[in-house]
């Protein structure tokens, strides 16, 4: 889709549609443009808002024909809420909801007015064009479509009547259109059938990006693995006939000397549970379970369209896991990169095994600044927060707080968790230095307890995505299925990430024994 920013006057915008964003309750306010367009069509909408037909509740929309009173054929109204409790993620919504109202007529433009409301221009634009492209967004892939499937727009205008804030609304426009493309991506890689979408796809699509964008792509095969001695990656795989990858994607905008940050997504292509079957309802949704791999490669596209100015490593270990006559058992015992023996009590348990391993790998080939996994690791999140907010914890209070900022202002919330050093004992085994499951208790802290064991000094964060990658309600900007969520957080978050002088570790106020005394 198009986006263009225009400059003519509200009464003369050429389009199929003109979105009016509106504040509930509220009168437009005077000299706005939509007071402007009001004015020129001889108080049409401020007559049916005061006749209280519509309120203006976020993302109620009212369709209303203008009469040859200007150019364009038709007014959307779309509510935003009230005015006191509004935030970019509603503008976010009410583009969404204009979009998808307005791709049901069958038309080709829609024009939007800027809302009066105190985001800056940049913001605003980002907005609306991240809400109206995600909005949108459907898997073209699979399903074959149907007449009644009005797939015309095409074209949406910000209307700049006066023409003031051209460069940084386009610059709001472009890093929109970079956030909602690569959200794109990653929404069709987790939302393809693992049929297609298997560990060698997204090596591919990794090579794709590398080679559409300035970044390295690198891939490691099986027999990599095995010379590096990844065992836990490689038990994982063990289980299925398609061969297992470790990606990564290289920024260096200024060569390889600075430490990176590194960014690594777990990549289950398929999660049958192995040998710890799962159920069979729902099994198909485990195709999702490389959504934080997804996640990672939509980044870096988004990061190296965008020239982030410092240097990002994303990795993605890729593998899918299923019951065979190979397959890892509950009781195997396998061997870490990092040397460390893992007790696989529960195979089902096994997006923690493969990021063990790209930990452990990234830790000692690219000695990060600091690192961030991205993991649909614990269905135990999903009880404990819902799709609401992705689970937090680490050992770094300042980035784990630099992500919660990322997270209110991209509306894609984290809540932290705690990771105290009593919750480890639980993943203590009888036979191996460690088990891959921990009890019933504390099921996402647990995910996060073993991984820990893996990544040495350096500062990280881990974030349990999986209730927040795939949606059964869906939200206007955000179709059932895959969300794609991650990229505008991690963006968010590492656009304000300050290059580390010192490590700051988890104050000990934070994470040591809530009943005893801090550790120092
Ligand atoms: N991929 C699942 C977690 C998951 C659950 C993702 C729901 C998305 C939605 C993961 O590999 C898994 O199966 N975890 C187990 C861990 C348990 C065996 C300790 C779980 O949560 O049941
Ligand atoms: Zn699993
Ligand atoms: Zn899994």
């Amino acid at each position: 889709m198009n986006v263009k920013i225009k400059h003519d006057p509200v009464d003369k915008a050429k389009a199929d549609v003109l979105v009016v964003p509106v504040s509930q309750n509220t009168p437009l306010p005077a000299k706005s443009p939509a007071a402007q367009l009001d004015a020129h069509l001889d108080g049409l909408i401020s007559d049916y808002l005061d006749s209280g037909d519509f309120t203006a509740e976020l993302n109620q929309t009212a369709l209303l024909r203008t009469r040859g009173r200007i150019p364009a054929p038709r007014v959307l109204l779309v509510g935003l809420g009230k005015p006191e409790a509004f935030t970019a993620d509603h503008l976010r919504q009410a583009s969404a909801s204009a979009a998808t109202t307005v791709r049901k007529l069958g038309v080709a433009t829609m024009s939007m007015l800027l809302p009066a409301c105190d985001l800056s221009p940049t913001d605003m634009a980002q907005v609306i064009t991240e809400g109206t492209l995600l909005g949108l967004y459907t898997l073209k892939t699979y399903k074959s479509p149907k007449p009644e499937d009005k797939d015309n727009l095409r074209e949406l205008h910000i209307l700049d009547p006066d023409n003031q804030t051209q460069s940084a609304l386009s610059k709001g426009v472009k890093r929109g259109q970079i956030l909602a493309e690569a959200v794109a991506l990653a929404r069709d890689l987790a939302n393809s059938p693992g049929n297609d979408v298997n560990p060698l796809y997204l090596a591919d699509t990794a090579k794709r990006i590398a080679k559409e964008t300035d970044l390295k792509c690198n891939i490691l095969d099986k027999a990599d693995m095995t010379k590096l001695k990844m065992g836990c990656l490689l038990g994982v795989a063990q289980g299925s006939e398609q061969p297992p990858v470790l990606i990564t994607l290289e920024h260096n905008p200024h060569g390889t000397s600075e430490a990176p940050i590194v960014l690594i997504g777990k990549g289950i292509t398929f999660d049958s549970g192995g040998i710890s079957i799962k159920p069979a309802a729902n099994m198909e949704d485990m195709k999702m379970d490389m959504s934080g791999g997804a996640a990672v490669l939509g980044t870096m596209q988004a990061l190296a369209k965008l020239n982030y100015p410092r240097r990002v490593i994303g990795m993605v270990p890729a593998s899918e896991n299923l019951p065979s006559g190979t397959a890892v058992k509950p009781g195997d015992i396998l061997r870490a990169m990092s040397g460390k023996t893992v007790e696989v009590i529960n195979t089902d348990a096994e997006g923690r095994l493969v990021l063990a391993d790209a930990i452990a790998y990234a830790v000692e080939t690219y000695k990060p600044e600091r690192m961030i996994d991205l993991a649909t690791l614990t269905g135990a999140v999903v009880v404990a927060l819902g799709s609401e907010a992705t689970g937090m914890m680490g050992t770094d209070d300042e980035m784990m707080e630099r992500l919660r900022k990322a997270g209110d202002h991209s509306a894609e919330r984290v809540w932290q968790l705690p990771l105290y050093e009593e919750y480890s004992k639980q993943i203590a085994s009888e036979f191996a230095d460690i088990k891959n499951v921990g009890g019933r208790e504390a099921g996402s802290i647990i995910g996060g307890a073993f991984l820990k064991e893996f990544v040495g000094e350096t500062p990280w964060v881990h974030l349990d995505i999986a209730g927040t990658a795939w949606t059964t309600k869906g939200n206007p900007y955000m179709p059932k299925g895959a969300t794609g969520v991650g990229i505008r957080l991690l963006v968010d978050a590492l656009e304000a990430m300050p290059k580390s002088t010192s490590k700051s570790k988890t104050s000990a106020k934070s994470n040591a024994k809530t009943s005893g005394k801090a550790k120092v």
